[in-house]
C-alpha cells in the first residue's frame, strides 16, 4: 500500500506512550441544566444515568487522549473541520480565533493531522463514520494518511474510504491565473463495512425533470415514470422514487456576511451541511464528536436532531460562541462545560 512520509513522521497506536503522557484530565467547570430529549432518554444515556453532553475547551492533543478511557470505540459519528493550513490568522474583530500558520512547515501540520486521525480512529465505534472537511491545500495528503490508518480494502467492501464529497459553492473571488476555487472536500471514512448510512433520509425525489437518457412515460392520470435500458435490462423509476444524493453538493451555500445564521466566527459552516451528514450517518441518541467545533455548528445540529454530542476546541472565542448558541436553544439536553488539564 502506498503511504505518505514526511520529516518527523511518528506513528501512534493505542498502546503508545504519547497517549498516556498526554492523557490530561477533564475538569467540569459548569453544568448547564436542560431537559433530555426523548431519543436521548430512550438510548439509555440520560442525565439520570450520568450522561451529559460535553463542551470541552482544550487542545485536541490533550482532549482526545483524555476521552479514550471512556469513549474508545464508542463514538458513532465524527465530523471535523480542522485548520486547512491556509497560512493565515483568523480573527473576530480584534480577537484572535485561531492561527493557521504552522510556521509554513507542512511536516509539522501533517504530523498534527496524523495524530488526530489516529486518535479519532480509536474513538470511532465499529459501525462509526468519520467525515474530514478540508480543501485543495491538504485533502490529497489527508486521503493517503487516512488510507494508512483506516486500511485499504481490496474489494472496497470493508471499512476505509467511502466517499469524497465536493461541497461546491459560489462565494470567494476569481483568479485570472487559474480556475476559480469553488469547493471544499469532505472525505468519508468508515471503521468497518457495518457502518450506518441512510441515503433515503437525504435523497432527492426523482421528479418530472428529464435526467440522463431516460424515456419519459406519462400515465393517463398524468403520473410520470422513467425507464432506461442498460445491459439488456429495463429499469423503471417512478417520479416519486428517492434518489441517493450524489457526492457533489451544490445546493448548500456558504454563509454570506449578512446571513442570519452567521455568528461572527470566521470559518463558520452552514448548519445545513451538518444536518445532511448527521441525518445520513447516525441514529437518534447516537454520540457525535467534533474536536474542532469552532462556532459550534456540530453540537447545535446534533442537539436539534436528538443526538448526544461531545464538542471541543482550543479557542476561547469558539467556546464563548458555541456556549451562547447552545444556551439560546429553546429545548436542549443538559450539558457540562469542561477544560482539559492544560487549561487549568
Ligand atoms: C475551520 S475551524 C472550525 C469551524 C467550525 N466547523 C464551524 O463551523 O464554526 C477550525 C477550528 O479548529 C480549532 N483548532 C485549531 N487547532 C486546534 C487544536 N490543536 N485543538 C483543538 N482545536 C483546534 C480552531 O480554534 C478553530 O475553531
Amino acid at each position: 500500500m502506498a503511504t505518505l512520509t514526511w520529516k518527523g513522521k511518528r506513528p501512534i497506536d493505542e498502546n503508545d506512550q504519547v497517549l498516556s503522557s498526554h492523557a490530561a484530565q477533564l475538569y467540569t467547570v459548569e453544568t448547564f441544566p436542560g431537559s433530555p430529549l426523548e431519543s436521548v432518554v430512550l438510548s439509555g444515556q440520560s442525565p439520570a444515568n450520568g450522561w451529559y453532553n460535553r463542551l470541552i475547551c482544550g487542545d485536541k492533543s490533550f482532549v482526545l487522549p483524555a476521552l479514550l478511557p471512556e469513549f474508545a470505540r464508542a463514538v458513532d459519528l465524527i465530523y471535523i473541520d480542522p485548520p486547512f493550513m491556509t497560512g493565515r490568522d483568523f480573527t473576530s474583530g480584534t480577537q484572535l480565533a485561531y492561527s493557521d500558520k504552522w510556521k509554513n512547515d507542512l511536516d509539522v501540520y501533517l504530523q498534527w493531522l496524523y495524530e488526530a486521525f489516529a486518535l479519532l480512529h480509536i474513538l470511532l465505534a465499529e459501525h462509526g463514520s468519520l467525515y474530514v472537511h478540508l480543501d485543495w491545500r491538504a485533502t490529497h495528503y489527508a486521503k493517503i494518511i487516512l488510507d494508512e490508518i483506516f486500511g485499504v480494502s481490496p474489494s472496497a467492501e470493508g471499512g476505509g474510504f467511502k466517499s469524497e464529497i465536493i461541497w461546491h459553492y459560489q462565494t470567494g473571488g476569481r483568479s485570472y491565473k487559474t480556475y476559480a476555487r469553488k469547493h471544499d472536500t469532505i472525505l468519508l471514512y468508515t471503521k468497518t463495512d457495518r457502518y450506518c448510512f441512510h441515503g433515503e433520509r437525504i435523497g432527492e425525489r426523482r421528479g418530472s425533470q428529464k435526467r440522463n437518457h431516460m424515456r419519459k412515460h406519462v400515465d393517463p392520470d398524468g403520473h410520470i415514470t422513467w425507464t432506461i435500458r442498460s445491459a439488456g435490462r429495463l429499469y423503471t423509476y417512478d417520479e416519486d422514487t428517492i434518489m441517493t444524493l450524489s457526492d457533489v453538493w451544490s445546493d448548500i451555500s456558504h454563509l454570506h456576511q449578512k446571513d442570519p445564521e452567521r455568528n461572527g466566527y470566521a470559518t463558520q459552516k452552514p448548519a445545513a451541511l451538518l444536518e445532511r451528514i448527521i441525518l445520513a450517518s447516525s441514529e437518534e441518541g447516537d454520540l457525535v464528536l467534533d474536536c474542532f467545533c469552532g462556532s459550534g455548528v456540530t453540537p447545535l445540529v446534533a442537539e436539534r436532531l436528538g443526538r448526544r454530542w461531545i464538542a471541543s476546541d482550543q479557542s476561547s472565542l469558539a467556546m464563548q460562541v458555541t456556549q451562547k448558541r447552545l444556551l439560546a436553544l429553546e429545548q436542549r439536553c443538559p450539558f457540562v462545560l469542561q477544560r482539559s488539564e492544560a487549561y487549568v
